[in-house]
């Protein structure tokens, strides 16, 4: 139970729980900028428009659209809960709100697993924006020829130095912010310059969507061929809906730990979710009239970012310096999702061994760079390594969306549901009675007991070839 004089401490900034003082974030502008710094990254301008090439445009985006409301949301807005209500790391939150014996400290350690093969491929990809910027301000990547763009991105993924080079500037660059600090850290990146991205990815949008032959792109985008829609799709459009929020491996029980115990969590994470599903749209909308009128290929994946929007740049006016702003807005929003997957060990490491943030925070990286070899090495060295007919890149990212984070949100909705129980949430979604939202309640808490973990079992179970 919180004390009076907690809650106070709560308000003005900090929390004094045990034996050490957790920062929380200073003010409610702080959390939604900082919770949305997590959900919008690669994630909408790297992954969502790669996914979304190879699977068939509409009907891939309309299954994800579901995804999102039945299942990511309600995982994020338990998630929150959670970690408000115990002030801990993800695994210390379910071990000390779990009945006594019960493992459900599981679901953080599973979380810190998918947290390591995540940014393991993630920090490429971001190596790869970062690259991109460079290349921007020397002026090297401005064509609007599909073999040229081509040619330009695989250089840079085929040749291992710089490959892994990329990658450990990415690690270093993330890990001096983490030390840093959650509050002054995290929200004094987040909270200026997600706008600027937006109002960017508008102007390419424009752009792209008055492209000759732009028509075609429109269609994709919005015309759904439903035949396309296969068990694995599904699930890929699952473990999208759950990577974009970033739930399912306790990083929004840690951002909730961090929460103030005012902070409306239904409305903080409904606003998150439109925010994020906006930011992938628009950057869908940037990217596919342009695959279509310039003549690329739909299907590229990893590629197609770093393929089509040099080649929207090379058609605008300006493009020449606006294609620098725009990956380096991109490297900041996958900064601010790297963050927050690394801060799910930093935290657990501190809490747990008493580690201070410098040590966790450069043991993590220090592993990091390890394991995220392998993925930098997929497009060179190891590209012919296959392990379960996957390159590494592929496998971490497989492994983590499609498998970790759902298993981790069924099991969430289930404690929720069925452990943690409705008189918890009651208190927890409504402050403890202070937001006049029994409805919001009630109809959250029938989705999380039951609809939610029925859709995550069938869909893993059907997209794994189980059922
Ligand atoms: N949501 C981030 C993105 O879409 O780029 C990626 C991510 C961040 C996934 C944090 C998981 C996570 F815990």
């Amino acid at each position: 139970m919180e004390t009076a004089s907690e809650g106070q401490k709560v308000a003005t900034g900090e929390v004094a729980r045990g034996f050490r003082k957790r920062d929380a974030f200073a003010t409610g502008l702080g959390v939604l900028t900082a919770t949305l710094g997590s959900a919008v990254g690669l994630g909408n301008i790297w992954k969502f428009p790669a996914m979304t090439g190879q699977n068939g445009g509409a009907a891939f985006i309309i299954v994800y659209l579901f995804c999102t409301l039945l299942v990511g949301l309600p995982v994020m807005m338990s998630e929150h809960m959670l970690g408000r209500r115990a002030r801990k790391d993800a695994i210390n939150t379910m071990r000390d709100l779990a009945p006594r014996r019960q493992p459900w400290w599981l679901i953080g350690a599973a979380g810190g697993l998918a947290a390591f093969l995540i940014m393991a491929f993630y920090s490429e990809v971001a190596g790869w924006v970062f690259a991109y910027v460079f290349k921007a301000a020397s002026g090297s990547i401005l064509s609007t020829d599909p073999a040229t763009n081509s040619a330009s991105f695989g250089a840079l993924v085929s040749d291992p130095w710089q490959a892994l080079l990329w990658q450990w500037i990415v690690l270093i660059w993330v890990g001096a912010i983490i030390m840093m600090g959650v509050s002054k850290g995290i929200e004094r990146v987040t909270k200026k310059l997600l706008p600027l991205l937006f109002v960017l990815l508008i102007a390419v949008c424009v752009r792209s969507l008055t492209l000759d032959g732009a028509g075609e792109g429109i269609k994709f985008l919005f015309n759904p061929d439903f035949s396309k829609v296969t068990g694995p799709v599904v699930l890929a459009a699952m473990g999208l809906a759950f990577f974009k929020l970033s739930v399912g491996m306790g990083t929004m029980i840690t951002y909730g730990s961090y929460f103030k115990e005012d902070q409306n969590i239904p409305a903080t994470a409904t606003k998150v979710m439109l925010a994020d599903l906006t930011v992938s749209i628009l950057a869908g909308l940037a990217i596919f009239p342009a695959v279509f009128a310039l003549g690329f290929d739909v299907a590229a994946g990893p590629s197609l970012l770093f393929e089509i929007i040099p080649a929207v740049f090379a058609s605008m006016p300006g493009g020449d310096f606006f294609v620098i702003i725009f990956f380096l807005l991109t490297a900041i929003a996958a900064t601010g999702a790297m963050i927050s997957i690394v801060e799910v060990p930093v935290a657990f490491l501190t809490e747990q061994f008493r580690l201070s943030r410098q040590t966790a925070t450069l043991l993590t990286l220090g592993l990091l760079a390890l394991v995220g070899a392998p993925a930098a090495l997929s497009f060179s060295e190891l590209s012919e390594t296959s392990i379960f007919g996957k390159t590494f890149f592929d496998l971490y990212d497989y492994a983590s969306s499609n498998i970790l984070l759902p298993v981790g949100g069924l099991f969430i909705c289930i404690f929720i549901g069925w452990v943690w129980g409705f008189d918890n949430v009651k208190r927890a979604l409504s402050n403890d009675g202070a937001l006049n939202n029994q409805g919001i309640v009630a109809l959250f808490f029938t989705v999380v007991k039951y609809i939610t973990p029925l859709l995550v079992l069938l869909v893993l179970l059907d997209g794994l070839n189980i059922l």
